[in-house]
């Protein structure tokens, strides 16, 4: 009974002065020390809350591993060569996920005890995140984590509801996850038109763990470009905002990709026959560009090391050149236009001339007729013509 408070008394006082348990994070198939500190090395044993055997078992100078947990065999060893100075640790090899749990660190000598209580948290970080467009909706998946991941999905930075996360887990015990967004109705369109991505919408998915010890943020934009043949155009590539920390991108085109690097030189880079330039502000420019071939899709992926992927994907149209060729019709029109006022106005004055002068030659016939009449004037009786012998009747 004595015992048993003194046991809790010095359990107590470790700890007030560790603060609780001793608490160790693993990763997912890693090797792992799960740490103790003690003067006592007559037997040291490791147990686990939930398995029937001990773990480890040390004693007279050496390992007795006979009554090993299976689950432990051939995965655990004491640090043999620093017992002496109180270094009782036990190293556990290729972690899983059921090392996850309450460890007990048991040292004795002949007067004396002590346990220590080593909580062992199992991880396998978020390594990659995968987003892509589908007809209606965006898709976001990871595989191999643990513990369970949680999804939220934003849309140009605000918070969004619409989702459905789904969680299966592997015969390993480890967690995949994949989500599905659907776009926001809007509100007059219904079910006659379909949504489909918003131009230069961020779109991402963050995944993260309940505690906040790791967040992947995955996100994706869909942008359009319009260009002329025989212009140069320019894309977006994400480059990591603020510090310029370890990022890669990779610029896809069809089955074509490179390493994108901001260049200190001008030497552009080559994709499909294109040449390739990216600027520090992430600004890409593509030149010469070929109307069939290079009409299409770019990818550009940025990776980063702080967990995140940025995806702008950019749709680059080529429009046959009104530029160049536009200039010269518009010019034939423009010419052929001024040649048409330019033979109307012309026929216009002939035919004004032509009266004008039809005009003159009447008003001459006239002047010799009334010169005639007047020359003959007692040749005959008025001209029926007179109006003041219409009036007369
Ligand atoms: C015990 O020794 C191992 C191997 O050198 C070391 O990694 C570990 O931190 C040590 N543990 C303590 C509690 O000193
Ligand atoms: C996401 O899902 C696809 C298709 O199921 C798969 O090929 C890909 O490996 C997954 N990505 C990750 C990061 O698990
Ligand atoms: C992930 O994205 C969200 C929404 O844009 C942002 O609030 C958060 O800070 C990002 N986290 C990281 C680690 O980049
Ligand atoms: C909507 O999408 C479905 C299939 O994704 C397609 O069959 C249908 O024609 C589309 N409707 C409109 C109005 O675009
Ligand atoms: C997207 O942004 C570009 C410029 O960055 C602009 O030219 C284009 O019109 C925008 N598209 C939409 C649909 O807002
Ligand atoms: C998101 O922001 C961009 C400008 O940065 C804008 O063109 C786009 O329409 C916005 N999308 C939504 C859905 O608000």
């Amino acid at each position: 009974m004595q015992q048993a408070i003194w046991t809790f008394v010095l359990f107590w006082s470790i700890s007030l002065t560790t603060g609780g348990d001793i608490r160790v994070t693993c990763v997912f198939t890693s090797d792992c020390v799960l740490p103790c500190k003690s003067m006592y090395h007559d037997i040291i044993k490791w147990y686990k809350d939930d398995t029937e055997n001990a773990v480890h078992t040390f004693n007279n100078n050496k390992d007795h591993l006979e009554y090993q947990d299976a689950a432990f065999r051939g995965r655990t060893s004491l640090f043999t060569d620093q017992i002496s100075q109180g270094n009782v640790s036990l190293l556990l090899r290729m972690v899983r996920i059921e090392d996850e749990g309450i460890y007990t660190c048991y040292t004795s000598s002949s007067f004396e005890d002590l346990e220590i209580i080593v909580r062992l948290d199992v991880k396998a970080p978020i390594k990659r995140v995968d987003i892509k467009f589908t007809d209606k909706e965006i898709t976001c998946n990871t595989s191999k984590v643990y513990p369970k991941p949680i999804i939220s999905w934003y849309e140009n930075h605000s918070l969004q509801t619409n989702i459905t996360p789904e969680t299966p887990k592997d015969d390993q015990g480890l967690f995949s996850l994949k989500s599905i967004f659907t776009y926001k109705q809007d509100k007059q369109s219904d079910t006659t038109r379909n949504q489909s991505v918003k131009q230069n919408t961020t779109y991402t998915c963050s995944i993260s763990f309940e505690d906040k010890s790791q967040t992947y943020n995955a996100s994706l934009r869909q942008e359009k470009v319009d260009i002329y043949s025989g212009q140069d155009a320019n894309i977006h590539c994400p480059v990591s905002r603020g510090d310029a920390g370890d990022y890669t991108i990779t610029l896809r085109f069809g089955e074509s990709s490179i390493i994108l690097k901001p260049q200190l030189n001008n030497i552009p880079e080559q994709l499909a026959g294109i040449n390739v330039h990216l600027a520090h502000d992430g600004k890409v420019t593509l030149h010469n560009l070929d109307m069939d071939k290079h009409t299409g899709t770019y990818i550009c992926e940025t990776f980063t090391a702080q967990s995140t992927i940025d995806v702008v994907q950019t749709s680059v149209q080529i429009i046959s050149d009104i530029h160049n060729n536009g200039i010269a019709e518009v010019l034939g029109a423009v010419v052929v236009i001024m040649a048409i006022i330019s033979l109307l106005i012309y026929y216009l004055w002939r035919r004004k001339e032509q009266k004008k002068r039809n005009e003159e030659n009447l008003r001459e016939n006239e002047v010799n007729e009334e010169v005639e009449l007047k020359l003959k004037p007692l040749s005959g009786e008025n001209p029926s013509s007179d109006p003041g012998s219409d009036s007369d009747f």
